[in-house]
């Protein structure tokens, strides 16, 4: 496993995400506990992209429980259809929010988020968690991360 993150100083978001992805390939690689490579996921992600918050929501019976992340403490449960990440695992798909104030039932854990991006990942074609990541900018997410961060739950999918 690679203990020091390459880091590219690109100001291109492309770049950047294609200097990561590999390394978080590599460093899953060969380590099958969740939580593990969860952790490791959240803080290459929030040491190589610089965002705000980054955490994963693990679905436990009804409700999604905080798992792994970087960032400011934030809320532990949230209920299904709830906020952003709820409603990501409702209809099961990636939910990129440009203003959070915009966003009918938004969970604010921390009033500095402004923009916010959730992805699912699925066990048997079930949900089983979520990524989220809040940016403190308004409009700071875009298809590149959409696609950039979809490779990394596809990744998820062979470990969870
Ligand atoms: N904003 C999220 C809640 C989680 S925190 O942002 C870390 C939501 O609306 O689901």
């Amino acid at each position: 496993m690679a203990e020091e993150l390459i880091i590219s100083t690109s100001t291109n978001k492309k770049e950047r995400y294609a200097t990561l992805v590999p390394q978080i390939q590599a460093l899953v690689e060969g380590e099958n506990d969740v939580i593990a490579n969860l952790s490791n996921i959240a803080a290459a992600l929030k040491q190589t992209m610089g965002f705000f918050w980054v955490g994963f929501y693990l679905v436990k019976d009804d409700q999604l429980v905080l798992g792994p992340f970087q960032g400011p403490i934030a809320c532990t449960r949230i209920n299904f259809g709830k906020g952003v990440c709820g409603a990501s695992w409702k209809e099961k798909k990636v939910i990129l929010v440009p203003d959070v104030e915009q966003f009918p039932g938004h969970i604010a854990c921390s009033s500095a988020s402004k923009s916010e991006i959730v992805l699912p990942a699925f066990k048997n074609s079930e949900v089983a968690l979520v990524l989220d990541v809040d940016s403190d900018k308004l409009d700071d997410f875009d298809t590149i991360d959409e696609q950039e961060l979809s490779k990394l739950m596809r990744l998820i999918e062979t470990f969870i």
